[in-house]
């Protein structure tokens, strides 16, 4: 018996172990949590700021539904954006003893990260940059995009026109690192922002703060968060090489004084280049410490509004906005949100741009969607064109296959909030007038299904076929038996009218 446990804990173990070492980052529930720390997004709870009420941004907590796009130079060795650059991952999510760091530094093996030695993707930040020169996509289509957004009854779009990784998708005056020097000039967010109205999507523009390449000089490109493990160990440099020299406190303070200057220009043309802007979706604050001097001469709240008055900006850059992000998993600890929120997520398994990682199935992405809803958030998808520009067949699948449910059962995604605190369910459930949406996902089984504290009933239907359902009606308790309702292959929506 003893033997038993002890061999059947043994493969568990190695279980753990090999699936850890094999997907570092959807194993790790905290890896977007580190990420944001080494963006420098810090939630600001004291902020005085107050969301908009200006009218043009009122649609937002009714989208429901918005597209994500993460596009740049890395599509070209179908990197994931900016984070393959940076060296040492695996070392701060695998706490490694300190003899095996010490291993790693004095071989130089910083690519001990994201797998990238299994699918050769292993590059240094220079080496990254380099794609830049062969970043030409023939097939840019962002209409195609947009077309198929809306048919998936999706309400706004975001774009990333600048990632960490710093490559501006638009001819800037400000840097370098942008199509003014790469792909005679061609503007990239232009034929975006026109594809967005053309299909009556809001317009929204993603735009990193921190900026690796014009900080480059400057940048650690080891892992913040393994200096925090292992303080000693040495900074890195563009071609992961240890830093042999280090600037000046007066270098540093004109390099801040720089990056203000950059941003806002940027971020200025961004604002007044291509005529209404919906969202500004901020990732990460500026390379520049926070109190420091130089903050003052980034663009502020103010001048973002008199560019844009309507505008939404997310709380990634100040560390205040008009709605929260959330990402990566969707936790029974997040609670249902009083505020305007949205969960971004990924159509691949776990990276932003096109790479080999397989994507989640529709039931997986019904159920974030259904999640969010549930919960008053917004649910941004995203999706990684190849280096053409294409979003490929595997996604357009999954978009398609959504577009097909949304046909039948958009109603209870979209101009609908989460239930009152009065009113609570035993499964996931929206609200809209007198309709309450129960929801059965997929790969789920269900004993009852109840829905308590609510006014009397008149009808309960299968939302996509309009068949009764049968249900007891009890002290305000509804109840429906899961056998009584014809489960399809995908998510299943069961329509409470209330009288
Ligand atoms: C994280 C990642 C970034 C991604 C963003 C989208 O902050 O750092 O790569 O663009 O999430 O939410």
């Amino acid at each position: 018996m003893k033997f038993k446990i002890t061999f059947v804990l043994f493969v568990l173990i190695c279980l753990t172990l090999f699936s850890q070492n094999n997907d570092t980052k959807k194993n790790d529930p905290n890896a977007f949590k580190l990420e944001h720390a080494q963006i420098g997004f810090v939630e600001d709870n004291k902020a005085s700021y107050k969301r908009t009420e200006h009218p043009d941004a009122q649609w937002f907590p009714d989208a429901g539904f918005g597209m994500f796009i993460h596009f740049g130079i890395c599509s070209v060795k179908q990197l994931d954006l900016s984070w393959p650059m940076i060296a040492g991952m695996k070392i701060a999510q695998f706490k490694l003893d300190s003899a095996e760091v010490k291993k790693v530094m004095a071989s130089g093996d910083y690519f001990i990260r994201n797998n990238c030695k299994d699918d050769n993707t292993c590059v240094t930040p220079i080496e990254y940059w380099e794609q830049a020169k062969y970043f030409n996509p023939t097939n840019y289509k962002p209409e195609e995009w947009a077309k198929a957004a809306k048919a998936a009854g999706m309400k706004y779009m975001v774009f990333t026109t600048r990632h960490h990784d710093g490559f501006a998708l638009w001819p800037s005056k400000y840097g370098n690192f942008n199509t003014k020097n790469y792909m005679g000039g061609k503007d990239l967010i232009k034929p975006y922002v026109e594809a967005c109205r053309k299909y009556g999507l809001k317009v929204g523009l993603y735009y990193s703060g921190p900026d690796w390449y014009f900080n480059k000089d400057y940048q650690d490109f080891m892992y913040y968060k393994v200096r925090k493990i292992y303080p000693n160990i040495p900074r890195l440099d563009e071609n992961l090489q240890v830093r042999t020299s280090e600037k000046s406190e007066v270098e540093k303070q004109a390099h801040y004084d720089e990056v203000a200057l950059y941003i806002k220009g940027q971020v200025t043309e961004l604002l007044s280049n291509y005529g209404k802007i919906d969202v500004i979706w901020f990732d990460g604050a500026p390379d520049i410490p926070k109190g420091n001097k130089s903050w003052k001469k980034c663009i502020t709240m103010d001048e973002i509004h008199t560019l844009q008055p309507g505008i939404l900006v997310s709380p990634r850059f100040f560390g205040y906005g008009d709605f929260k992000t959330f990402e990566a998993n969707l936790s029974k600890q997040v609670n249902k949100q009083t505020g305007w929120a949205e969960f971004c997520s990924t159509v691949a398994q776990w990276t932003w741009a096109i790479t080999k990682v397989p994507l989640k199935t529709t039931t997986a992405l019904l159920a974030e969607f259904i999640q969010s809803r549930s919960l008053n958030m917004n649910y941004l998808l995203n999706f990684g064109p190849t280096k053409e520009g294409v979003i490929n067949t595997d996604m357009t699948n999954r978009l398609t296959e959504i577009a097909n449910w949304m046909k039948v059962n958009g109603a209870s995604l979209t101009d609908c909030t989460a239930l009152s605190d009065a009113e609570t369910a035993t499964v996931y459930a929206t609200a809209k007038k007198q309709h309450r949406y129960l929801f059965l996902l997929a790969d789920k089984k269900y004993e009852n299904i109840q829905l308590t504290g609510t006014e009397e009933v008149k009808t309960v239907t299968l939302l996509a076929t309009g068949k009764n359902v049968n249900y007891s009606f009890e002290n305000g308790k509804l109840t429906i038996l899961e056998k009584d309702v014809t489960r399809t292959a995908l998510a299943d929506v069961i329509d409470v009218e209330l009288k």
